[in-house]
């Protein structure tokens, strides 16, 4: 048994996200599935726990998430499952357990919600983190690409976020091989000058070496054989529409020869989203990323080979960024958004009456605010003060026996008293003149 100390802190890593931190998440979810929507992706859901066997074939045996980021246990039942760490492996998954492949192609699949990685705790990456990610699966045509890059972008923009994109092609089964027995070839000149991990790296995976921010391998990476000059034919040429499609609706994007993903699903193209505001954490962590994946299915177990591309945004870090650019505080949120009502009872039969008739303010679209275990006339309108909503509905023991009600101006405290079945009405006019 844990000490109550400790019972009483989220676990590490993870945390709570208060209301005034959860409006942003919603805000960042709901403009992303707005657009995503109406350029006809569906939403789709998938469980939170995978089998981990699902993660294990496909996000590649030495990738860090793989090595040492995934929540895994066993079940009673014997089963050994995992906390999903990305959206990629499960959707996948679905697409191919419910045969979406007889759908028309390509499927298009939008998803939020929370995803898990035992990763270092610190600015921007926590153990518990949330995406909202597109997928296009089904169809190999680099509009797909560019069509998921744009969509990010606008989603972004859209929710007051100046970015920039970091894009380049890894290439595929076809030209990566000899470009990596290339770079193996180059590192190995330079080995001992090498970061432990990366010395490592040049074993096991050694197009993430062209990743380590160490300075000195930073350093070597300068000289490092780029995989842009060395893409087979076909890949340029999807490289080349993607970048084409991309021009011709003004997005905006940098090539980084070196990127590369910690993911080894990808094939072909591979992006990321930084944030160009000035804040800090913006310049060296990703508010987005992702690419294309073809070899995916087959990886997973598929007999048929299923092209497909996609991305996710990192809805924490620009919630972050939306936050420190607003400077909103907790009170200033909580005024912005007051309900036009405040709707104040005094005594028990108010308090019935009350809960009974807010419902047609409901119907009729009109936010309120109460506190229905107060009974005090005071308190009630010092909240409703605080909160800055313009009106205020007061019912006591009379109004409820005479079915009335009184509103209040709550800056002039000027008061009306209305019959019950005109407050709607009264209140609909009044919001209206305001
Ligand atoms: P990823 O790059 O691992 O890709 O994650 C996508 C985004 O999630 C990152 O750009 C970052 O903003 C955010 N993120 C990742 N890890 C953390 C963390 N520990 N804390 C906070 N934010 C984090 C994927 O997950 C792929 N499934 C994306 C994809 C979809 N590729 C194709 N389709």
């Amino acid at each position: 048994m844990k000490h109550t100390g400790e019972l009483l802190q989220s676990p590490k890593g993870m945390r709570d996200l208060l209301p005034y931190e959860e409006r942003y998440y919603a805000e960042i979810i709901r403009v992303a599935r707005e657009i995503a929507e109406w350029y006809g992706f569906q939403a789709i859901a998938t469980p939170h726990l995978e089998h981990t066997g699902l993660f294990e074939a496909s996000l590649g045996e030495s990738t860090d998430i793989i090595e040492k980021q995934m929540y895994s246990f066993r079940t009673k039942g014997g089963d050994a499952l995992t906390l999903r760490p990305e959206g990629t492996a499960p959707v996948m998954r679905a697409y191919l357990e419910h045969g979406m492949h007889t759908y028309p192609q390509p499927v298009k699949l939008f998803y939020s919600g929370a995803f898990f990685r035992h990763e270092n705790p610190q600015a921007g990456r926590t153990r518990e983190f949330y995406q909202v990610g597109l997928e296009m699966i089904g169809d190999p045509e680099p509009i797909n690409d560019a069509m998921v890059i744009r969509l990010f972008s606008l989603i972004v923009r859209e929710l007051g976020v100046p970015l920039t994109i970091a894009l380049n092609s890894i290439g595929d089964r076809e030209c990566r091989p000899a470009y990596r027995k290339d770079l193996v070839a180059y590192y190995r000149r330079h080995i001992n000058r090498l970061c432990a991990d990366c010395k490592r790296r040049l074993k096991i995976n050694p197009l993430r070496l062209l990743d380590c921010k160490e300075e000195a391998c930073q350093a070597i990476r300068g000289k490092a054989p780029k995989i842009i000059d060395r893409l087979c034919e076909p890949c340029q040429r999807h490289f080349n529409e993607v970048r084409e499609f991309l021009d011709a609706v003004h997005v905006p994007y940098e090539i980084d020869p070196y990127l590369v993903r910690g993911l080894d699903y990808y094939t072909r193209t591979v992006f990321e989203l930084f944030s160009a505001l000035p804040e800090k954490q913006s310049a060296h962590l990703a508010i987005g990323s992702g690419g294309r994946y073809d070899d995916l299915a087959k990886t997973m177990g598929s007999s048929r080979a299923v092209p497909a591309v996609g991305g996710a945004l990192g809805v924490d870090r620009i919630a972050e960024l939306l936050r420190a650019q607003g400077k909103e505080d907790r009170d200033r949120i909580i005024k912005k958004e007051a309900p036009a009502v405040f709707v104040v009872q005094l005594g028990q039969t108010a308090k019935k009456k009350l809960l009974h008739w807010i419902e047609d303010l409901r119907h009729a679209d009109i936010p309120i605010a109460h506190v229905f275990s107060r009974d005090s006339l005071k308190a009630q309108l010092k909240l409703a003060d605080r909160m800055g909503t313009p009106w205020a509905v007061i019912v006591g023991q009379k109004e409820a026996l005479d079915e009335t009600a009184i509103i209040r101006d709550m800056r002039s405290g000027e008061q009306e008293v209305v019959p019950l079945n005109k407050l709607v009405f009264a209140l609909k006019g009044k919001i209206k003149k305001k």
